[in-house]
């Protein structure tokens, strides 16, 4: 009687437990759908890869209204990424936020093109600008980008790895001048690339798609924020410039001029180089369409991210449409 009662107390707890029980059986369904789901949209591509980072840039491309979700299989989930299917400007894409960092970055990249017939990636996001002659507000398709991230951190005293493709000299920093610094030396060390052996901190965007950038026609740039809030020149598009990504957010301006004396780039963000680096690997073309945001430490006073980034961010985004909208309904046209 007593084990009873205490058997009737319990029931609720019981059955919590079978229910917990049931809920991985459960939830291994939708994995079965999964990959019909990817099978069937894949049997309507090909589709145009498009890969932000961050939510603040993937609410500023979506307010421009120019995502057109697919009318029955309008996403999957992977892995804790939302893979969107739909259309830009009249082409099928799949959309993915892939997160900040270059870890996230290849990741992503490469799920997409794992998983979803793809033709080519076009990733965008805000940067820092590098470059005391472009704006912030002003959009960059760059050239190349360095990944400027796989350091050697020397001994003060060691010789530099001819390898090196450049040296941060930290005790050159020293305010007041002079003396020595523990932290003693940074080398860039360019990567290897496993297929041609070659050792390069240069990723290329392709170029037949730069040449399209080139050539982009009225493509509308915010210079206001709202009513009160406004950029004191009209924002611009360069393409052709170089970027650079590390994992790292820059907000230093001695670290900036460096990074620009060294490497003559004009944009600094966290994930292109992976993205290029994905893209190329596998075979497939890659853009890069950067909006800057701030000035990554120039400025005087605090980071104006908060206050330029949604414009930014805006600006990346009509960009990617007016780039989408120029490809060639083939997509896989060219090289
Ligand atoms: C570097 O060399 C100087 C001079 O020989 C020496 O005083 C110092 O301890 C050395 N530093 C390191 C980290 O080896
Ligand atoms: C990337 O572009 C640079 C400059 O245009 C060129 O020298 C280099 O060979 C290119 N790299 C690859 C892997 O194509
Ligand atoms: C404009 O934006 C700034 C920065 O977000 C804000 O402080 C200000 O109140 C806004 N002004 C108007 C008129 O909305
Ligand atoms: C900086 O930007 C300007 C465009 O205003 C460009 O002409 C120049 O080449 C850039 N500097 C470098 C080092 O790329």
């Amino acid at each position: 009687m007593a084990a009873n009662n205490h058997y009737i107390m319990h029931l609720p707890l019981i059955i919590a437990f079978i229910l917990a029980l049931l809920v991985p059986a459960v939830s291994a369904i939708p994995s079965k759908s999964l990959s019909s789901i990817v099978k069937e949209l894949n049997e309507e591509g090909p589709y145009l890869g498009l890969i932000t980072v961050y939510p603040p840039e993937e609410n500023a491309f979506f307010s421009t209204n120019s995502f057109k979700p697919h009318p029955t299989h309008p996403y999957v989930d992977l892995s804790g990424r939302r893979f969107r299917a739909g259309k830009v400007e009249g082409k099928k894409v799949i959309y993915v936020r892939c997160g900040v960092g270059m870890v996230n970055a290849a990741a992503a990249t490469q799920q997409m093109l794992d998983l979803f017939d793809v033709t080519g990636v076009v990733h965008f996001g805000i940067a820092g600008n590098a470059n005391d002659s472009l704006s912030i507000g002003d959009v960059s398709i760059p050239r190349q980008l360095a990944q400027t991230g796989v350091w050697d951190w020397l001994n003060p005293n060691s010789t530099i790895p001819a390898s090196d493709a450049a040296v941060l000299e930290i005790e050159r920093y020293n305010v007041p001048e002079g003396g020595s610094n523990q932290l003693g030396r940074i080398g860039y060390s360019p990567e290897e690339d496993p297929s041609t052996a070659q050792r390069t901190i240069w990723f290329n965007t392709s170029k037949h798609w730069l040449r399209l950038a080139s050539n982009l026609q009225g493509v509308k740039l915010e210079r206001c924020v709202n009513s009160s809030v406004c950029l004191s020149q009209q924002p611009k598009l360069f393409v052709g410039l170089k970027g650079s990504t590390s994992n790292i957010f820059i907000d230093n301006a001695a670290y900036r001029e460096f990074l620009f004396q060294t490497f003559g780039i004009s944009s600094v963000d966290m994930e292109s180089a992976a993205v290029v680096k994905t893209s190329v690997s596998n075979g497939f073309p890659v853009i890069v369409i950067r909006g800057l945001s701030d000035l990554a430490g120039a400025q005087r006073g605090e980071n104006v991210i908060g206050l330029f980034g949604p414009l930014a961010a805006i600006n990346t985004a009509n960009v990617v449409n007016q780039f989408v909208k120029s490809l060639p309904p083939d997509t896989t046209a060219g090289n």
